[in-house]
């Protein structure tokens, strides 16, 4: 999603920092740059006692910097590993592959895979039937998602144990987010174990080049990331605007896989391994053989420039997501056809369909999926959303139920996404659609009033 950036005064910026989740571990800010600093000299020590003396200088040169630009490669440096079998295990139970590919990812099947069959309906796989040519056009969303290939040599290991728990978006042009999945913070360090398998994280080493890139002056990086076109895919919110991105026209979204897999740079800092940072900008097939991110000719000086800028360069706040305020209810009727037409036949029912229509798949919000259990939300018709969701129990309840606050669960789950968004989720209640961007006031407000007025048919 494209978030805008905006300039916030530094104060705000520290308020800030406490209410994002994602911001919200930034701890060990005090602790200076490096793990070899000071107040970690117990813990980690660099391997190489001749590394030491060469880091000296820029303990004191990242001191300064550190009291304007916390170390978030400390963040989740201490979260211990879990177990990489029991990983791979969630990994199948959370149907990862449903969405993703990846070495260690298995494949899944066509009729199962959201990204797939998305990717076959627009090249037009489908239209031997005239009346499925339409659908080409009805597929936005889960048309891209990156793959998860050679994650350990790219993350922190903290970082993705942090993301997995409270996935947040990274892709300006991606309208989909990682989905919230249900995993307690032990199957997140799991999976994380078991997908950064391949090479295990480094803390140490990863320390070390933060420290050496520290350095080096930056003040050329922004300059150098437009010379170098970097901006036709990436956006880097926080900094000026780099040039190049060809948004596409009013109306249309962005379809060119590069540009919609391309993170906002301004995470960085906050995920990457600096020990490999110059590496991947030098050789990304190097490090990711599937990757659509493309190589660019750069000098040993502009590699690290580059390198450094990422880590170090002041980065503003960007504006959070902020939920639109509910409308007044509808005066005039509003029928049962309207609000299926205008949004449960939308998005909804491709998650909460009817068994019947796909080999007993009712997808993940009825017949359970991507670790969830079954849920019975059924939105494919009048008779079916009347019959309500279940419980842990088992038992059934209308969508209609009133939440301690008023609001009809239903429309809750509605605004529950818009406060996901905002980077405060709602405890108990998943934001809906899931993974998607939250619906648009005017669109609550028709459900509302539908609801309000007794659900005509
Ligand atoms: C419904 C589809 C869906 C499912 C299921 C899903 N993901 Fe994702 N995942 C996404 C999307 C979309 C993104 C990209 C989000 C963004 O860029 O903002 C993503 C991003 C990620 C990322 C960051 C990747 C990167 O290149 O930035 C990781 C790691 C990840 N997912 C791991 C997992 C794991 C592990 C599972 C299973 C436990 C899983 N995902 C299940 C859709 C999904
Ligand atoms: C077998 C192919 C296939 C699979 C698998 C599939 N979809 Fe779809 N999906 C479609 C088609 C076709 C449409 C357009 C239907 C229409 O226009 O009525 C669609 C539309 C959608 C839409 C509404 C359009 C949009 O882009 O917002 C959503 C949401 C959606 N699918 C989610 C999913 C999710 C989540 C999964 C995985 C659990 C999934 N789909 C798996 C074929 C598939
Ligand atoms: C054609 C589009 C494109 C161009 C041009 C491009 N990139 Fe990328 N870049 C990507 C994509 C896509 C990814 C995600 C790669 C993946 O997950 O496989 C990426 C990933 C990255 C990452 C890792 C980000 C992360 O959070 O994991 C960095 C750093 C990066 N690019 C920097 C640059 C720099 C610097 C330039 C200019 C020299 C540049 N890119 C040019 C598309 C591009
Ligand atoms: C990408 C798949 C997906 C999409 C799209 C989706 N849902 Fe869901 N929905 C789920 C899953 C999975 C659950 C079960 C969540 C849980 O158990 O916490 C669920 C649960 C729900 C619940 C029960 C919430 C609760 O905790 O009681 C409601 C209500 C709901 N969805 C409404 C909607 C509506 C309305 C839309 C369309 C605007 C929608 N969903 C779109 C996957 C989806």
């Amino acid at each position: 999603m494209r978030p805008v950036p905006t300039a916030e005064p530094a104060a705000q910026l520290q308020q800030r920092k406490r209410t994002l989740p994602w911001a919200g571990r930034w701890l060990a800010v005090l602790c200076a740059v490096a793990l070899v600093a000071a107040c970690n000299e117990t813990k980690v020590q660099p391997a190489d006692p001749a590394a030491s003396g060469e880091l000296a200088p820029a303990q004191s040169a990242s001191a300064s910097l550190a009291a304007a630009v916390p170390a978030p490669w400390l963040i989740g440096a201490d979260e211990p590993r879990g177990n990489a079998q029991a990983g791979a295990k969630l990994v199948a139970d959370f149907e990862c592959g449903r969405c993703h590919t990846g070495r260690e990812i298995k494949p899944i099947r066509l009729e199962s895979h959201c990204i797939s069959c998305h990717q076959k309906v627009m090249r037009g796989g489908f239209d031997h039937k005239p009346e499925h040519v339409r659908w080409k056009e009805n597929v936005v969303h889960l048309t891209a998602t990156p793959s998860l290939r050679a994650v350990g040599r790219r993350w922190r290991y903290g970082w993705l144990v942090n993301f997995l728990r409270k996935p947040h978006d990274l892709r300006p042009a991606l309208v989909q987010t990682m989905p919230q999945l249900a995993l307690t913070q032990q199957q997140a360090r799991d999976i994380a174990t078991f997908l950064t398998g391949d090479f295990p994280p480094d803390p140490t080493a990863d320390a070390h080049a933060a420290a050496n890139l520290a350095k080096i002056d930056h003040g050329a990086g922004h300059t150098l990331l437009n010379d170098k076109g970097c901006g036709s895919c990436h956006e880097m919110s926080g900094v000026a605007p780099l040039k190049g991105l060809n948004a596409p026209e009013p109306g249309k979204h962005e379809t060119r896989p590069a540009v919609i897999l391309a993170p906002d740079l301004r995470f960085v800092r906050d995920r990457f391994r600096p020990g490999q940072l110059t590496n991947w900008l030098k050789q990304p097939h190097k490090l990711k053989r599937d990757t659509p991110m493309p190589e660019t000719p750069m000098s040993a000086s502009e590699l690290d420039t580059i390198a450094a800028y990422l880590l170090y360069a002041r980065l503003e706040p960007v504006k959070p997501h902020v939920a639109p305020k509910p409308l007044p209810l509808l005066s005039r009727r509003v029928g049962y056809a309207e609000v299926a037409e205008q949004v449960l036949n939308v998005t909804c029912r491709h998650c909460h369909g009817n068994p019947d229509d796909a080999v007993g798949d009712g997808g993940p919000g009825n017949t359970g999926g991507f670790g969830y259990r079954a849920r019975g939300v059924n939105l494919t018709s009048y008779k079916y959303v009347a019959a309500g969701y279940l419980d842990a129990e088992g038992a059934r309840h209308s969508l209609f139920e009133k939440m301690p606050d008023g609001q009809p669960r239903l429309i809750a789950a509605l605004w529950a996404r818009h406060a996901e968004v905002s980077g405060s989720p709602v405890d108990g209640l998943r934001g809906m659609p899931l993974g998607l961007p939250p619906l648009k006031a005017k669109e609550i407000q028709l459900i509302a009033s539908w609801v309000a007025q007794g659900r005509p048919r």
